[in-house]
């Protein structure tokens, strides 16, 4: 029982793995024993995250290009991984963008961007990485969602909301479609996490201080903090649990 959140020999495919969110969680399997493959469109910093994580955690590693929104590239990815490990059993989709703007001058340009990358790309690697886990009759699947998948905020963030809306139903259709293969899909939803990319926000008082108001845990969360969450999702721990979104947001959706 108390190797339940063990995934030792488990092999696990982390999109986005050289981001902020990303980083935390390819380290974190790492750490619980995944073989662990880091993968987004920067050759240089998967690799340099790649060999980092193999470092901190002594398991095995590898960096691998993809674009995810583009199917080719996918495919190459997945056959890359196969070929390499013999297969897949974990997939995080970590990869995401924002571009914020007003919703009465949104420009449609970035609007197919953002959805090409938060929703296409996360429906191409649930296609080509569950075919994977489909043809070995198990799998585990996490979604990067966030609270802006059921909450609006006036900031600018429309169609991000929207793609994050998106990626919440996705994981509840999969999680149905694909449960007769024992592949559970499941998804994280955080709060505002101090990345390279939002550090600006806990740097500005009082931008910080107002996120960390609105926070009834009174803290702004840190990539470490969403280990927990997906370790659980990617383990036997969550074994009986499918298409469920665990918000990792110190009690935000709560109030
Ligand atoms: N940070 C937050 O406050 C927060 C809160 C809630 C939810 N989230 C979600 O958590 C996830 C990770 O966020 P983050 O803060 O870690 O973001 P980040 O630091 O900007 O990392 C995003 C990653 O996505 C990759 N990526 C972007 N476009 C891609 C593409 N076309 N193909 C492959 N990879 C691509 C980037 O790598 P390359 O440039 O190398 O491709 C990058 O490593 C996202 O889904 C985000 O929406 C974040």
């Amino acid at each position: 029982m108390d190797q339940i959140f063990r995934l030792d020999n488990q092999i696990a495919v982390v999109l986005g793995g050289a981001g902020g969110i990303g980083e935390a969680i390819a380290t974190g399997l790492g750490q619980f024993g995944a073989k662990v493959i880091v993968a987004s469109r920067n050759q240089k910093t998967i690799t340099q995250v790649a060999k980092k994580i193999a470092k901190q955690t002594r398991t095995q590693t590898a960096s691998f290009q993809v674009d995810v929104t583009d199917e080719k590239s996918m495919e190459n990815l997945v056959k890359s991984a196969v070929d390499q490990f013999g297969t897949v059993d974990i997939l995080v989709n970590a990869m995401g963008v924002n571009i914020k703007c007003d919703a009465l001058e949104y420009p449609m340009e970035d609007w197919d961007r953002i959805f090409d990358v938060n929703v296409k790309g996360t429906m191409i690697a649930c296609k080509h990485f569950g075919r994977v886990m489909k043809s070995r009759g198990q799998g585990k699947i996490i979604n990067l969602s966030s609270v802006r998948g059921i909450r609006g905020d006036g900031q600018g963030n429309s169609a991000y909301c929207g793609t994050k809306g998106a990626v919440e139903l996705i994981t509840k259709a999969l999680a149905v479609e694909l449960a007769p293969h024992k592949i559970r899909v499941n998804a994280i939803g955080p709060a505002l996490i101090i990345t390279p990319g939002t550090i600006h926000i806990k740097q500005n008082p009082e931008s910080a201080e107002k996120y960390r108001s609105i926070i009834p845990l009174g803290k702004l969360g840190v990539p470490e903090d969403l280990i927990g969450a997906c370790v659980f999702l990617a383990s036997k721990a969550s074994s009986f649990v499918t298409g469920q979104t665990i918000y990792v947001d110190g009690g935000l959706t709560a109030s």
